[in-house]
């Protein structure tokens, strides 16, 4: 009796149906491979720098700052905001944290901001007490910030706070009260260290956004260290900012080739663990098919994990009963007629390096591509693979191409 998805491998299910943080937990991946990003987060967060990390699509940086927290936690005040979908988000975490609800959930803060907010005849509180909704003209959702179950222009402090955290949209007026209280807290605060991923919603929202951001940083900065994890289409945007573009900015390193394997070996193995699968399976994936995996993937976890995804997919869809070798795996790509010149390349030139090759004749390389559907001429071909990735030529009775270092 067997229910397992994929009994040649002991495997409950495809352990690589996730390839994203959010994502990852509710798919059963909870254990994380300790990589060198991690520790950078780590050694900055401890000298107190606030810095950008500037990484790829899929490098990991969410994964990252979750562990980076998760490390940090006992020796220093952490707030992290991992993959948030928006600044709502973000500013309801800062409320949540340090303010919260009354009564059981009430955060360190609460009575403080109770006092000062009483205390501070605001405009904005005032405004919003009258109306018993925002008034702030660019809010562009002014009708869901109204504040509930007040008597008429009645509001107390008490309902006020706990209606702010209620308001989910990005609310100019709620975040300028939530910058106000970080800046009150401040002395209070001290030490904190702030990990935050760019919220998705980051790049939809254009110049406005990029205000948010920096009025967010400005903010944060005021009572400790500010790390943010970006992609470069971010931080493009955030270069642009004079006040953003001050802080360094530093690679986010990829995972070496070791982590990614580990990363394949910890899924494998997570999707096993079961009484009846005890025995010793084998992995779904030959060593050259492993390594040529790693190499289409140009070392990003996501890729690689949803490369793994696609092969293993298809190895179980047609019940193989052996590990995947090197031409399953390219073959259940599919770098099929669509494929263009550069992935094609790309795929040639891993399937190469997994063959462990080093010279190899320009002739020999326009073949492979011909395989591939793709048609280039010798010329082409060695000024792309020249001026692109950067290969070295030798001539020997016909140029060669060092595609192995
Ligand atoms: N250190 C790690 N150990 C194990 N798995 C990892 C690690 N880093 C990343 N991954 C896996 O790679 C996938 C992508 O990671 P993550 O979502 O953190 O990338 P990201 O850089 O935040 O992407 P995005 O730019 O889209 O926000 C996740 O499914 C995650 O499980
Ligand atoms: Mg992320
Ligand atoms: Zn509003």
């Amino acid at each position: 009796m067997n229910d397992l998805w994929y009994p040649e491998f002991g495997l409950r299910e495809n352990p690589f149906s996730s390839y994203e943080f959010t994502y990852d937990t509710s798919s059963g991946i909870n254990c994380y491979v300790k990589t060198l990003a991690i520790d950078r987060i780590c050694t900055y967060a401890r000298s107190g720098s606030s810095v950008f990390f500037v990484g790829a699509k899929g490098s990991g940086k969410s994964v990252a700052i979750h562990m980076a927290s998760v490390e940090l936690y006992s020796q220093k005040l952490i707030l992290s905001f991992v993959a948030p979908k928006t600044f709502a988000d973000v500013y309801n975490s800062i409320w949540d944290e340090f303010v919260g609800l009354e009564g059981q959930d009430q955060g360190e803060h609460y009575d403080d901001v109770n006092t000062y907010l009483s205390d501070r005849h605001s405009d904005d509180i005032a405004a919003w007490s009258g109306k018993k909704r925002c008034a702030y003209f660019d809010c562009r959702k002014r009708d869901k910030c109204r504040i509930l179950n007040g008597k008429s222009g009645n509001i107390t402090i008490n309902l006020f706070m706990e209606n702010i955290f209620r308001i989910q949209n990005n609310c100019p007026m709620k975040r300028r009260i939530i910058e106000e209280m970080l800046e009150d807290l401040r002395g209070k605060l001290k030490g904190y260290v702030y990990l935050l991923d760019v919220p998705d919603d980051f790049i939809d929202g254009g110049k406005y956004t990029k205000i948010v951001m920096e009025r967010l940083v400005a903010a944060l900065q005021k009572s400790g260290t500010v790390i943010v994890t970006c992609t470069s289409e971010q931080y493009k945007v955030i270069a642009k900012s004079e006040s953003l573009a001050r802080y360094p900015n530093v690679d986010f390193p990829l995972p070496t080739k070791e982590n990614l394997k580990q990363m394949y070996v910890e899924r494998v193995s997570a999707f096993r663990k079961n009484e009846r699968t005890e025995e010793n399976h084998l992995f779904p994936f030959s060593n050259q098919a492993l390594e040529y995996l790693i190499d289409v993937s140009e070392g990003v976890p996501r890729e690689f994990i949803f490369k793994c995804g696609e092969v293993l997919v298809k190895m179980q869809r047609e019940d193989a009963l052996n590990p995947a070798d090197l031409s399953f795996v390219v073959s259940a790509l599919g770098f099929g007629t669509m494929i263009s010149e550069t992935d094609a390349i790309n795929s040639m030139l891993a399937e190469l390096r997994a063959k462990v090759r080093v010279w190899v004749k320009t002739k020999e390389m326009v073949k492979l591509l011909m395989q591939k559907g793709v048609t280039v001429t010798s010329k082409r071909l060695g000024r792309r693979l020249k001026n692109e990735w950067k290969l070295e030529r030798r001539y020997c009775s016909d140029s060669e191409y060092k595609v192995s270092p």
